[in-house]
């Protein structure tokens, strides 16, 4: 198996942004401009927005997903939401450990395993992000920094169970900065979890997954970035907030 049979996913991260009515009205515009994809859409939206998203999404290619999921199945838990809530409501896929999460809400290797076992037993697709801040990087610790967290977010994740999961490679100082990766970065960064998927399954989960570049990837990088090797699409913040932009890029993931 090689790059040619992996699915590239193109997933947008909506982040905090946009309204019921705003999505309504973004997927509506995007729907015609991403219809004849060769590849998986996916919009990742706030929870509010959920109702709203598959609503509108219905009928067309593009599949719906949540920015997060919390670990138990139900109970005391003051704002969260479970995987059979997400499940029941339409959602498909399940952006987990986010930097964003990690850095302001205290998400952990451990609590990141937690909710991607949560997702797949409720038959949702985790989107796991990893990637290294730029401190580690500059310290060599990128290689180590990759497999550890990809190794300790996949705990307990069975061979089987790894053919609905997703990876986002998403370096830290590449997310919302316009600074990009390069593409050989990227690919280099993406290569360091597939070896961490060779390590811990073998070669045919490791070459089956598809693993995601994240990090300022829009409608002019998205092209070289997706082409390479181990580039199997791609999580889009910023870029994923305009229709044209965001089916460009969905365009450049088709080729
Ligand atoms: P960005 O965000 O494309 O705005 O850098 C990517 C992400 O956070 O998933």
């Amino acid at each position: 198996m090689n790059k040619e049979t992996r699915k590239a996913v193109i997933a947008g991260n909506w982040k905090m942004n946009k309204t019921p009515s705003e999505t309504t009205a973004l997927i509506n515009e995007m729907k015609p401009l991403v219809a004849d994809a060769n590849c998986d859409v996916v919009l990742c939206v706030p929870f509010i927005d959920i109702a709203a998203a598959v609503e509108a999404a219905k009928g067309s290619n593009i599949k719906i997903g949540a920015e997060n999921v919390h670990f138990k199945e139900s109970g005391a838990y003051t704002g969260e939401v479970s995987a059979a809530m997400l499940k029941e409501a339409g959602v498909e896929y399940v952006v987990i450990g986010h930097s964003e999460r990690r850095t302001y809400f205290g998400e952990t290797d451990q609590t990141v395993n937690l909710r991607t076992l949560a997702a797949l037993n409720a038959g949702l697709k985790p989107i796991i992000c990893v990637g290294e801040t730029l401190e580690q990087r500059e310290l060599g610790y990128t290689e180590t920094l990759l497999k550890f967290q990809t190794k300790m977010a996949l705990t307990n994740v069975s061979a089987e169970d790894m053919k609905n999961v997703i990876i986002a490679y998403e370096p830290v100082w590449a997310i919302g900065t316009g600074v990009t990766a390069t593409d050989d970065q990227a690919d280099e960064g993406n290569g360091f979890v597939r070896a961490a998927l060779l390590e811990k399954y073998g070669k045919d989960v490791a070459e089956a997954t598809t693993i995601q570049y994240g990090g300022s990837m829009n409608a002019k990088n998205a092209e070289s970035l997706v082409a390479k090797y181990n580039v199997d699409g791609g999580l889009i913040g910023g870029a994923s907030l305009k229709a044209e932009d965001f089916s460009i890029i969905v365009k450049a993931a088709s080729k």
